[in-house]
């Protein structure tokens, strides 16, 4: 018997592009694990820093760390998913998968032959980057950015290129100094808006970067965010044909971290390449509540917009309370802030937690900053007390 499970029109195209056998493993592990690979890539370096405890959160604290929603799907949605529970029997009972596509491909005005569903966003953010790139093409991020993508370079033993934000322009993406850092790369990833610094790159940047990038490489273009901060999508370009990957998840303004449900968008060659590892499976075997919740939330317009406006209100009310206290942070368009405490984070993050408000983590490259998660009114007003207590 075969030592690998990957198909035979698998393992040439990995091969073709530079993979050797003895990699075909790691490649199944992280397939394999799916959504479960990009959290435990993502967080190995800070889980080891926390005890089991403060990693999951206590129910007790104020839990502004994580970019998560501070509240659950909308209740209607939720409704939709407690409909689907009777019918659980059945691996299809209706239509659930249909409804999805149907529903995405009104929203985004885009044909559902370019989208394709999983458990979160983090499983095909995996996929597209074991796509296309290898061990002759890199990946290329902005630096803060959602951590990710460097994990599955390192794990694929892919060569990895970090750019800087552009302090000088908003703290956005860098597309051209990140062309310009690997000409040849597989992969470039930009975030936007971005994790950590809630800050968005423009279209147009990301068109210029489509526009120029090499052959045969892809931009992802990561919108976890996109609905807190209500800008334009780069979804279109995905329907004028172009070499993009558009990702969004449920998990942020529709409260569904624990449910689980994401969407890819690209065309549908590139659809096809990212399945053949394992076939489409992962993407069709989906909890049917999820499904069911996530397809009435994306038609909620009203509560989307309502939704980002408390954000926004508990935002600029913690970037008000940061001013008078006279502590700097970036400007951000999404639910979250990067503060600089001109001072280590994890001291910081501690005196915090002793407050019983667990803010969120720093990057390597910014060791006295924090991201700090916007959660409801009461969190935020809960964050501003616990800031004047650390400052004493
Ligand atoms: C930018 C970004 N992309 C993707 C993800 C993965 O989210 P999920 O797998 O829950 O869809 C996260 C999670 O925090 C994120 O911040």
């Amino acid at each position: 018997m075969s030592d690998t499970l990957l198909p035979a029109d698998a393992q040439h195209d990995l091969q073709s592009r530079g993979y050797s056998r003895r990699q075909f493993g790691r490649i199944s592990t992280l397939l394999g694990m799916g959504a479960a690979a990009a959290p435990l890539l993502t967080r190995h370096a800070f889980a080891a820093r926390h005890t089991t405890a403060e990693f999951v959160g206590h129910p007790d604290m104020v839990r502004i760390g994580s970019n998560e929603c501070w509240t659950g799907p909308f209740p209607e949605a939720a409704q939709a998913g407690v409909a689907a529970i009777p019918l659980g029997n059945r691996y299809e009972p209706d239509t659930y998968r249909l409804t999805l596509l149907k529903n995405a491909a009104l929203v985004e005005n885009i044909s559902m032959d370019s989208i394709s569903p999983w458990a979160g966003s983090s499983d095909p953010l995996c996929r597209s980057i074991v796509t296309f790139a290898s061990p002759g093409r890199g990946v290329v991020t902005a630096n803060p950015t959602y951590e990710c993508a460097w994990g599955v370079a390192k794990w694929l033993n892919v060569k990895l290129t970090r750019v800087p934000l552009d302090a000088k322009n908003g703290y956005k993406t860098d597309v051209r100094a990140m062309l310009a850092a690997d000409p040849n790369a597989g992969v470039y990833y930009i975030c936007s808006p971005n994790n950590p610094t809630g800050t968005v790159t423009p279209v147009e940047d990301i068109e210029w970067l489509v526009a120029n990038k090499p052959a045969g490489s892809v931009v992802i273009v990561d919108e976890a965010y996109l609905h807190f901060a209500g800008t334009p999508s780069a979804i279109p370009l995905v329907k004028q044909g172009k070499d993009v990957i558009v990702l969004r998840t449920f998990s942020k303004m529709f409260g569904m971290a624990g449910l689980r449900l994401g969407l890819c968008f690209a065309r549908p060659d590139i659809q096809a390449k990212m399945m053949r590892y394992d076939g489409s499976y992962l993407s069709f075997m989906l909890p049917i509540t999820s499904v069911a919740i996530g397809s009435h939330s994306l038609t909620m317009a009203d509560a989307i917009t309502q939704r980002r406006a408390e954000m926004v209100a508990a935002r600029d009310m913690t970037c008000d309370h940061l001013k008078k206290r006279g502590i700097a942070f970036i400007p951000s368009q999404a639910n979250m802030i990067v503060v600089d405490w001109k001072k280590p984070a994890a001291g910081v993050k501690a005196a915090f937690a002793q407050q019983k408000v667990e803010i969120g983590r720093n990057w390597d490259i910014w060791p006295n900053r924090s991201r700090i998660t916007i959660g409801s009114t009461q969190n935020m007003q809960a964050f501003c007390t616990a800031l004047d207590r650390v400052l004493a």
